[in-house]
């Protein structure tokens, strides 16, 4: 089930055509976009990695790693009527594969923006039309009492920085380094966590 470099790559380049829910670029512009967003800011090559694969969930469909052909077609939460869960999906995927340095604000990455909405003003109004529709199905804004426990996990505030990075990263035909650029330390905290 624990996926390896070689199945992450595939994944991002082979699925990463999908369209990234109802916006403007592919799963893998979306992701390295992300990533790039958070290079630039100076954060930890464990969050950087974080970026690159905080959607991974969406591309891991019903059929195994090994199984997995090109596909263009719209697959995402934002195209249905119900949450998927793709930040729970990837996890089994990738416990022991990568640090919870990693996975932990990929986990809570959803979270993350259901907090913002509580905690900061102007937020909500800032989401893409795509964003506003999936949050609704994710459980919509938290509570004062629910952004208070949010908060207070650990992983949440590098969590609600990936969130920022991942609302940002939706402009069309914006050069960014390539996968290539992130294989290396991917592999290092891979083989840090092994
Ligand atoms: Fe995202």
């Amino acid at each position: 089930m624990a996926l390896n470099l070689n199945d992450i790559q595939q994944l991002l380049v082979k699925r990463g055509a999908q369209q990234y829910g109802r916006e403007a670029v592919s799963q893998l512009e979306h992701a390295l976009q992300c990533a790039h967003l958070a290079e630039v800011a100076g954060e930890s090559d464990a969050l950087v990695v974080a970026c690159l694969l905080h959607d991974l969930g969406h591309l891991l469909a019903s059929e195994s790693p090994g199984s997995m052909e090109p596909d263009t077609e719209p697959c995402m939460d934002h195209d249905k009527d119900h949450d998927d869960l793709h930040q729970y999906k990837l996890l089994p995927f990738l416990r022991g594969v990568l640090p919870d340095d990693v996975l932990e604000p990929i986990r809570l990455h959803v979270e993350a923006k259901r907090y913002l909405c509580q905690a900061e003003e102007g937020y909500f109004e800032s989401l893409s039309p795509a964003s506003v529709h999936s949050l609704a199905l994710q459980g919509g804004t938290f509570t004062e009492v629910e952004a208070r426990a949010f908060l207070h996990q650990s992983h949440a505030r590098e969590a609600v920085r990936l969130r920022r990075y991942d609302d940002l990263a939706k402009v069309p035909h914006c050069a960014v380094p390539p996968l290539a650029h992130y294989l290396p330390r991917l592999e290092q905290l891979m083989l840090q966590a092994a």
